[in-house]
């Protein structure tokens, strides 16, 4: 089978796509045919090898698997003999990095807990798009964030994943959200719908007047204190990622200034049962850059980390 392989941190330009061995099931995994995957933080990382905490994850000196990718959308072709909840013929999606990653390949096997049965109104290309995105964006504005009905919200990095999806979801809460970002997207936010647009390059929405009941960051670039600065009395701060110097300030922030600040740990495809509902009410919709071939995984990834691309970037398999 076909494969985008990465045998050391480097440069995207060393990714080659290759014929690997077609991978087998073991008795607690599917064999999934991948249709559609899609580009994450991790893949830029696990390639890189930067930020180098990650290789901690990855693989201290090269990649431990060399197949990047945590996201897809496909039909299970084979099961192995311990599998209960999925049969061949099955189509699935999900993010599957709690089990391991190898999704920019024609195939893959992984446990059958790391996909969820797709629903038949959620296209495959979709589907590959919503997982991660979606489920940080829910966890972050829902479960932390405890977003309500006509509140004033700020996503922060607004113009990726987490950005394109958490706005529909504030939206559907009547809220009122203003976006961060810069360059090219910020004509790209305003068509998907953001009601006010600040560009970080010109703009620190930290030193100004204007406050936000809930604020979710995808970037976390700044100290606590200056997000706290900016919410309003009851306001709520939620972060998904960024900077890690910055992330582990969060927890003693909280301590500290006792307000409400908060960092996501993410539980992969908890919420999708929430997302299939929103999606089948037309209320969101993944917006999707591509899809790409699967040769073009080694510029799609770089795309990712020049912080080009809008929304997600999906991968045709
Ligand atoms: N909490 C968890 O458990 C968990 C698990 C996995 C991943 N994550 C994190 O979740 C996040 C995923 O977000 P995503 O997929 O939406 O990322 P994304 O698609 O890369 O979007 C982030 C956007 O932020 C913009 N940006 C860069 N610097 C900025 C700044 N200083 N101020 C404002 N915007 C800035 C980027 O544009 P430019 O680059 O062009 O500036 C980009 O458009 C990542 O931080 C990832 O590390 C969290």
């Amino acid at each position: 089978m076909k494969a985008i392989v990465c045998n050391s941190y480097g440069p995207t330009s060393q990714l080659q796509i290759k014929e690997v061995e077609m991978p087998s099931p073991k008795p607690n995994e599917v064999l999934i045919k991948v249709h559609f995957s899609a580009i994450n933080d991790y893949d830029w990382s696990m390639v890189t090898g930067i930020p180098g905490l990650y290789r901690l994850l990855f693989g201290l000196f090269k990649p431990k698997r060399p197949i990047p990718g945590m996201e897809l959308s496909g039909v299970v072709t084979s099961c192995g003999e311990a599998v209960t909840l999925l049969k061949a013929g099955d189509e699935v999606y999900g993010d599957i990095s709690y089990y391991g990653f190898g999704t920019f390949a024609e195939y893959i096997a992984i446990n059958e807990k790391a996909v969820v049965k797709k629903p038949e109104f959620l296209s495959f290309e979709d589907a590959a798009a919503l997982s991660h995105a979606g489920n940080l964006a829910w966890q972050g504005l829902v479960d932390l964030g405890k977003i309500e009905n006509n509140m004033d919200v700020l996503i922060n990095g607004a113009g990726g994943g987490v950005g394109s999806i958490g706005l529909q979801i504030a939206k559907t809460y009547n809220c009122h959200v203003t976006g961060v970002d810069t360059g090219e997207k910020l004509k790209n936010m305003l068509e998907m719908g953001f009601d006010h647009i600040i560009d970080y390059k010109k703009e620190d929405f930290t030193k100004s007047n204007k406050t936000y009941d809930l604020i979710l960051d995808a970037k976390t670039t700044r100290a606590p204190k200056a997000y706290i600065k900016v919410l309003n009395p009851k306001g709520r701060y939620v972060t998904v990622g960024g900077n890690i110097g910055r992330l582990i300030q969060i927890l003693p922030a909280r301590k500290l200034f006792k307000k409400p600040v908060f960092m996501v740990g993410l539980d992969a495809n908890k919420d999708l049962e929430k997302i299939h509902d929103l999606y089948k009410s037309g209320k969101i919709k993944p917006v999707v850059d591509g899809p790409y071939p699967l040769e073009k995984t080694p510029w799609a990834i770089q795309h990712f980390g020049e912080g080009k691309h809008t929304g997600k970037i999906v991968i045709s398999i």
